[in-house]
Parts: C-alpha cells; sequence; structure tokens
C-alpha cells in the first residue's frame, strides 16, 4: 500500500486526477473502474480540464464500469449515479455511453450480469475509490465480507444519513455494489480521501487489517493500492508511521 500525502485538498485531486489521465494516455484501451460521491467531483471535473488541455490524450477505445448504483430510483432520477458521471464526465468529454457498464439494476440477475459483462471486457484496469465515513468501499458496508461478489446491499443508517441530503421523496435503502473481492480482482486500486470527517476512518483504515468493521480494511493486502490523503484526512494519523 502506498500512501501519498498531499499538501492540499487541491493537490489531492490533481494527483489522482493526472494518474487516470496517465493511465489512458499511456493505455488507451483501458478499462476504468468509477466512483461516486461528493469526492470524486472535483477528480473529474480535473479530469476534464487535464483531457481539454491535453491534445494527446484519445478517450474513444477506453471503457468504463461503475463501481455500484442506487436501487428503486427511476432510470432517469437526477440522483442515480448513471446520471451522475453523465453529468460529471460522460458529457463534458463528449464520451460515448456505449463506453460506460452501468449495475444493471433493473435486472433481477443484474449482479450476475454484470460480473459476466466485466469477465468479458478483461477486468479493470484502474478503479478509482472514495471512502464512506463508516470505512464503506463501494457500498460494501461494515460487515461485508472479503469474499463478497457483486450484489445487492442494504444500506447502513449511517450512509442513509450521509447521503440523505441529496433525495426528497425516495431515499434508497439499498444498491448494487461491486463485491470486495470483485475489486481486489482490479489490476490497480486508487483511493481518494479527503475531508476532516474521515480523518477517524483514515486512522481505523491505517490501523487495522481484515476487519468487516471497516472493509476498507481489506484492500490494504493489494499489491497496488494507493492511498491519496489530503491534510484534513491525515489529521489523525502519525505521518511518519
Ligand atoms: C458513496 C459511494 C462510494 C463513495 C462513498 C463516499 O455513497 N457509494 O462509492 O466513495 O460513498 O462518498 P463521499 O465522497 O460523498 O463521502
Amino acid at each position: 500500500m502506498q500512501i501519498i500525502l498531499a499538501s492540499s485538498s487541491l493537490d489531492a485531486v490533481h494527483i489522482v486526477a493526472t494518474r487516470i489521465l496517465e493511465k489512458l494516455f499511456s493505455s488507451p484501451n483501458s478499462v476504468l473502474g468509477l466512483a461516486t460521491g461528493k469526492t470524486m467531483i472535483p477528480v473529474y471535473s480535473e479530469l476534464v480540464r487535464l483531457v481539454n488541455s491535453s491534445k494527446s490524450t484519445q478517450l474513444q477505445k477506453c471503457h468504463f464500469f461503475m463501481l455500484d448504483e442506487y436501487m428503486g430510483l427511476p432510470l432517469n432520477h437526477l440522483e442515480t449515479f448513471r446520471n451522475y458521471i453523465q453529468f460529471h464526465l460522460i458529457k463534458p468529454l463528449g464520451l460515448n455511453e456505449s463506453q460506460f457498464n452501468f449495475p444493471p439494476v433493473h435486472l433481477t440477475d443484474g449482479p450476475f450480469q454484470y460480473e459476466e459483462t466485466l469477465k468479458a471486457k478483461g477486468g479493470i484496469d484502474l478503479q478509482l475509490l472514495g471512502l464512506g465515513r463508516n470505512g464503506h468501499i463501494g457500498f460494501n458496508e461494515p460487515g461485508s465480507q472479503k469474499n463478497s461478489r457483486t450484489r445487492v446491499v442494504k444500506l447502513s443508517d449511517d450512509t442513509i444519513e450521509a447521503n440523505k441530503d441529496q433525495f426528497k421523496e425516495i431515499i434508497p435503502t439499498h444498491a448494487l455494489s461491486m463485491g470486495i473481492e470483485t475489486i481486489l480482482e482490479c489490476r490497480e486500486l486508487l483511493m481518494l480521501v479527503t475531508g476532516k470527517s474521515k480523518a477517524q476512518t483514515v486512522k481505523y483504515l491505517l490501523s487495522h487489517h481484515d476487519d468487516e468493521i471497516c472493509p476498507a480494511t481489506y484492500l490494504k493486502e493489494h499489491p497496488h493500492f494507493t492511498l491519496v490523503l489530503d491534510p484534513e484526512a491525515a489529521s489523525r494519523i502519525n505521518l511518519k508511521m
């Protein structure tokens, strides 16, 4: 596990966006896994800025998989992750929606189908990840098992509380999420954590291993796991450890 301590949250965002750009530049056929959440909004706008200022980055050949999606929302609902990525990445970069794979939340065998699509594309080269306040990854909530695959999950009260300001009438209680084992199979993991509200979770993450209370701890065994922290997220850890 490599930890990168950024000098500011802007710097952290820039580091992550640059890594993604470098991946797309060196391997234009890459398969990228994308995360959502508030943390990723500035990453996508920085990526759009970098792509637009680098004339040589080709994005037509790469493919994207979304990490998770809420269940129970109409397809055109503003707060679906599908809509999120359309707004923050697909439209600004003029990408083709056929390059994107979305968890098929409206199919009964959606989790199986998604794993099959992922397999057929050869797996994910670089998976971008955020961190839930309670240590969740994607929507693998505390209690998730390390060998979990893509499945329908029940959201924890903490996650519902953290995200409920985005919803008016329907507050989702379930989601379809890639599993921990599915995420561990990605060839590279890049996690960004920013802000004081995650500082305690980061501290827990760094001092525990294979701990179902904090599913992010499962990722520490991955041979190519990079954790990028802004100073606030790193404010409760000893940087020399
Ligand atoms: C969300 C998503 C995750 C995200 C995490 C943190 O609900 N399922 O993919 O990384 O929770 O979200 P935020 O960046 O808004 O704190």
